[in-house]
Parts: structure tokens; sequence; C-alpha cells
């Protein structure tokens, strides 16, 4: 038996004989001083991330601190975004808000300049105003008007090089250290929004497809100090069962999977700086990501690869399952109102809106009982501004129908994977024959996140 084990065990058994008697002392003793377990919310998001780890069954991509999350937490199988698309899905997951109601239709930035409508309550914005909770957000927000989704901290892709806040590990430690040892004591709720494993050849092709090479140390690479990439050998990889088996695929994938070494050393990073700073028994930390993988049938469409996400959530509490699935189908509108829930703020009486998704803490401590005809829905208007391809569906366990309002305009493509060496490999080869109308050639001053 550790020494750690018996003072545990001493230090219950005194609280055990503590409680049982009367409250005669009025004098707090130490134990009484120790913070609330439910107190503060740590939200890693994944930008384009997939199942392309150990918790999820891929045997080849090396994630070692995202398994070792999952093994705290309870790991969802059945996660959906309800919208395909980076700005659309963070405003939907801020707000608890599916698209068509928060007004975020397309991507925030430049010229696809999407903003919410100005009268909706973003989560920040709730906990903040109602909840005396500190709020902050590092590495890409990709969500306006500010005003609605207004954090206390920001260190974001508006004040900073996206890479140098999303991707530099080693920032995103220094970011995180600097918001946990702040002197300010209320309860918090940060969010670190990776941007890996996201593509960038469309904006910076010389660092690799996922920008697999920057910061690698390799000779014009520049160093991310916490980093060690992990390598793949392209023709030894697995493939997810959506991706055409071709080299240059495989070697997409071995650069998405070295990409996502980058994002799992990023996530042990911050998990250790939140247990340095004391808040391990207090946080309840949610691993997610936006959309699905810009690879085929992936982000922007509607195929389960497109919205089924990874999610798991890992809750402080004494009695907290660990290590277990839920089939539970689950949307990210069920997010706003965990967050909600875990620090007891109501949803504004006065907003027009109500939330559609459930708190998902009671799944935290026990399995619901198997609803068959449980639903997730999803909309979709666009992605970049020239992207008008409406869809929605609706998924149960069993089935999925998705409705494609418009199913006469050619499904369209967007720039980064239409750049991507798995699609100019299924255009040059012919796989598809190549309408030039379906895809959509796209002007360079267009620039994707
Ligand atoms: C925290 O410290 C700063 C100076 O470093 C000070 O301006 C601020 O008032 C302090 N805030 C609190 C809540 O003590
Ligand atoms: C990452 O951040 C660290 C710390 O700020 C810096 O020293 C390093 O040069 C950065 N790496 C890159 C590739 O910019």
């Amino acid at each position: 038996m550790s020494w750690i084990y018996l003072l545990f065990l001493i230090i219950s058994s005194v609280e055990l004989s503590a409680s049982a008697q009367p409250a005669i002392l009025e004098v707090p003793r130490p134990w009484q001083l120790e913070p609330p377990t439910k107190q503060n919310v740590l939200l890693l998001l994944a930008d384009d991330g997939g199942f392309e780890m150990g918790a999820y069954r891929n045997r080849i991509s090396q994630t070692p601190n995202l398994d070792a999350l999952a093994k705290e937490s309870v790991i969802f199988n059945n996660a959906y975004t309800s919208v395909s698309s980076c700005s659309p899905s963070r405003a939907a997951l801020l707000t608890g808000l599916p698209s068509h109601q928060n007004g975020m239709y397309g991507l925030h930035q430049g010229v696809h300049h999407f903003d919410s409508f100005d009268s909706i309550w973003s989560v920040p914005k709730i906990l903040s105003s109602k909840g005396n909770v500190r709020t902050g957000i590092i590495g890409k927000k990709h969500v306006g008007p500010s005003e609605v989704f207004k954090f206390d901290f920001e260190r974001t892709e508006e004040e900073y090089p996206i890479n140098q806040v999303g991707r530099n590990i080693t920032n995103i430690k220094n970011l995180v250290k600097e918001f946990l040892h702040s002197n300010d004591t209320r309860p918090f709720f940060l969010v670190v929004a990776f941007h890996d494993p996201h593509r960038c050849g469309h904006v910076t092709p010389q660092y690799g497809s996922f920008c697999e090479r920057w910061g690698s140390g390799e000779e014009g690479m520049g160093l991310i100090p916490d980093w060690h990439p992990i390598y793949y050998v392209w023709d030894e990889i697995d493939l997810p069962f959506y991706v055409p088996d071709t080299e240059p695929a495989r070697r997409d994938v071995a650069a998405q999977y070295t990409t996502i070494s980058r994002l799992d050393q990023g996530v042990g990073l911050v998990l250790k700086e939140l247990k340095e700073a004391g808040f391990d028994s207090n946080t309840l930390v949610v691993y997610t990501s936006d959309n699905g993988p810009p690879l085929p049938s992936g982000r922007t469409n509607f195929y389960d690869p497109g919205i089924a996400e990874p999610m798991f959530i890992r809750s402080p509490a004494a009695d907290a399952r660990r290590n277990e699935v839920t089939y539970t189908m689950t949307s990210l509108l069920d997010l706003a109102p965990t967050f909600l829930d875990w620090f007891g703020v109501e949803y504004p009486k006065k907003a027009k809106t109500k939330l559609t998704g459930k708190s998902l803490l009671p799944i935290l401590s026990a399995e619901p009982p198997n609803d068959p005809d449980a639903a997730v829905f999803a909309s979709q208007s666009y992605h970049e501004v020239t992207m008008n391809y409406p869809m929605r569906a609706i998924r149960t366990k069993r089935y999925k129908l998705i409705h494609n309002l418009n199913y006469k305009s050619p499904f369209p493509i967007d720039q980064d994977f239409y750049v991507s060496p798995t699609f100019q490999d299924i255009l040059t080869k012919g796989h598809c024959q190549a309408n030039p109308a379906v895809v959509q050639k796209s002007p360079a001053l267009l620039s994707t996140r």
C-alpha cells in the first residue's frame, strides 16, 4: 500500500467520523475549506479532428495523452456536431443553438464574413454576466460578433498568428499557465481551441498539407520546444473506410497523424498545467472537435465522417464513470446546457430562443436506459460564402436521413480539400470524372481556416 493511499484512507476516515458527529464546532475544519468539486470547466477543442487515436481503436496513430484522458472519462460513441463547418459548429457549441437559430451560417473570417445574430446568448456571456465565472479562450476563436462571444481572457487569431496560439504547444502551455495563475479566484470556463489537426496546404504549403513540418526542427521549419513529432510510414497505415487507398491519400493521412501528435502532446501539456495549478480535482474536462476530418465524405458533408465527433468528458466527481463508453445519442448542442448545469446557472429567461440540448452530467454517473428513438439533428447552409448547399439531417442510432434542399446544384468542394493531395489525386486519375462545374475553382484571395 503506498503512503498516498494510506493518507487518503486516514483523511477519509477522519471525514467520516467528523460528519457523523453533531455540528458543534463552528470553526471550519481544514477539509471544509477545500474548494467544491464542481468549480471549473476546461474545454479542449480540436480543429477538424476525428477518431485518429487509440481511445477510438485507431491502432496506428499514437496518442498517449488523449488515450490517458479518455481512460479517466466517459467516452461518447454517438456524438455528432449539428453542422459540419468550423465557425458554424463553434457558434452552435458556444450558444447551444443550431446555425439557423444562431445566425452563423458560414465561415467568420475574411470575405466569408459570417457573424451570429447580435441578440443571442453565448455560454461565456451567460457565465460572466449571470454566473460570476471567469472566461478564457486560447487558440482559434473564429466566431463573432465579439459582443456575443466575449471572453475575459482572449489569446486568439484576432491578436496573434493562428499557428502561434493554435499549433505552437509551447506557447499554448505558457498561455494556459498565465490564465490559471491569475489572482482572480472566480471559477473559470477555459476553452483551449487547437488549430491542429487542420490542413494548411492551401495557405502555407511549405509546411506540408497538415502543417506537419511546422515547428518540427527541420531546416527552415522552426522549432516547437515541447513537441516530439511522430512520423508514420505511409504504406503501413490503416486508412479510414472513406479514404481511397492511393499513395497520395496514404501520405496525406500519415501527415495528418504527425500533426495529431502535436495536438496530443498539447493536450498533455494543458492537463499538466491544470494539475500543477491545483485544479485537477474541481474541473470538468471535455475533449471534442468542431467537425470531421478534411477528407472525402468528411468536413462539409453530412455523412458520418463529416459529423461524427470524438468526445470524452472527465468529471472530478467521486462517483464519476471512468473508462466507460456511452452509446447515448449526443449532440454538440448538449454541451452548452451541460456547462450551465455544471455552474448552476440558468439560461436567460429573456432570451428569445430556448435550448434544445440536454445536460450530459447525468450520463457521467450512470448510463441512461437505451432509447432507440433518440435522435440528433443537423443543419448546414454554407462553409465558404460561395458554398451554398443547404442540408438538413436527422440521425437515430439506426437510421439517418439527409435532406439535400437544393440537390440539383453541384456539391461544392472547399479550398482546403480541393488542393489536398487526396483530392487532387482523385481528380487527375479521373476516379470521378472531373466535371468542372462540380469542383469549385476558388480564387486565391479567399483564405480558409
Ligand atoms: C490582480 O493583480 C493585478 C496586478 O497584477 C491588479 O491590478 C488587480 O487588481 C488584481 N486583481 C484582483 C482580483 O486582486
Ligand atoms: C513556439 O513558441 C516558442 C515560445 O514562444 C518559441 O520559442 C518558438 O520559436 C515557437 N516556434 C515556432 C515554430 O514558431
